[in-house]
């Protein structure tokens, strides 16, 4: 159940059965041609109300504005700095524990997220802040591998496209049929976590948004797949994490 649709004597009650709880975090970013500038919030989102439907616990509102800077030269962007991310996410995770959760789930869709949030979980105590990404699951990379390979890229991803397909809409390619400038292993490896240039630097290297990733390949129905995995490790890995709490 979603926190926002609870009443504060349902989430008393929900915190006495099971002291945990889901937090998605996403983006609001250019995903390319054809790719839905809340995909990897609506992706975290979706994932996270699937896990705890199988879980039987909370999902708290997603927190769709994160820092991306780099993708501030494509319209719809919206970038957060990372100290007030920092901050943002250090109070909510603080409000979490406030109120006696456990386990804070942070479920990612975005990799800029993830060092600011690692610093936030670094020094908190009283309850447990596991972050994981919805990609970091064997069983999701099996299917990304299975559909995509390489293609997969590291933005505008097809996998994450194909989710957004099966939860909202779909955008024709238009010329986004064409694969996209493949990358060299050093650019994957050196990138990783979103750490790209300067906007105007990344539109000109990157014209259309994909950064190496062949949007055109998804499929909805390889997004009802993927959610379904996903959802199936999230909720896993969650009532484990759960247990270790205590
Ligand atoms: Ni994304």
């Amino acid at each position: 159940m979603r926190l926002d649709n609870a009443t504060w004597r349902e989430v008393e009650a929900a915190l006495e059965r099971m002291p945990g709880i889901i937090l998605p975090v996403g983006s609001t970013e250019q995903h390319g041609p054809m790719g839905l500038i809340g995909t990897d919030a609506i992706c975290a989102e979706k994932i996270a109300e699937a896990a705890a439907e199988k879980a039987d616990c909370l999902v708290a509102p997603t927190i769709a504005y994160t820092p991306a800077p780099f993708n501030m030269a494509f319209a719809g962007t919206i970038s957060i700095s990372g100290e007030t991310f920092e901050a943002l996410f250090r109070e909510i995770v603080d409000s979490l524990r406030t109120h006696g959760f456990r386990l804070i789930y942070v479920l990612n869709g975005h990799g800029a997220n993830l060092d600011p949030m690692r610093d936030v979980s670094a020094g908190f105590e009283g309850a447990t802040i596991r972050i994981r990404s919805w990609w970091d699951f064997d069983t999701v990379n099996v299917l990304r591998k299975r559909y995509y390979g390489d293609w997969e890229g590291m933005h505008a991803t097809p996998s994450e496209i194909a989710i957004t397909q099966a939860t909202h809409r779909i955008v024709p390619p238009g010329d986004a049929s064409d694969p996209p400038e493949r990358l060299t292993p050093e650019y994957v490896a050196r990138h990783s976590g979103d750490r790209h240039g300067p906007a105007e630097l990344h539109r000109r290297r990157f014209p259309d948004g994909r950064v190496g990733s062949h949007s055109a390949l998804a499929r909805p129905e390889h997004g009802r797949d993927l959610l379904q995995a996903a959802a199936a490790a999230v909720s896993e890995d969650f009532t484990g994490a759960l247990a270790q709490c205590g």
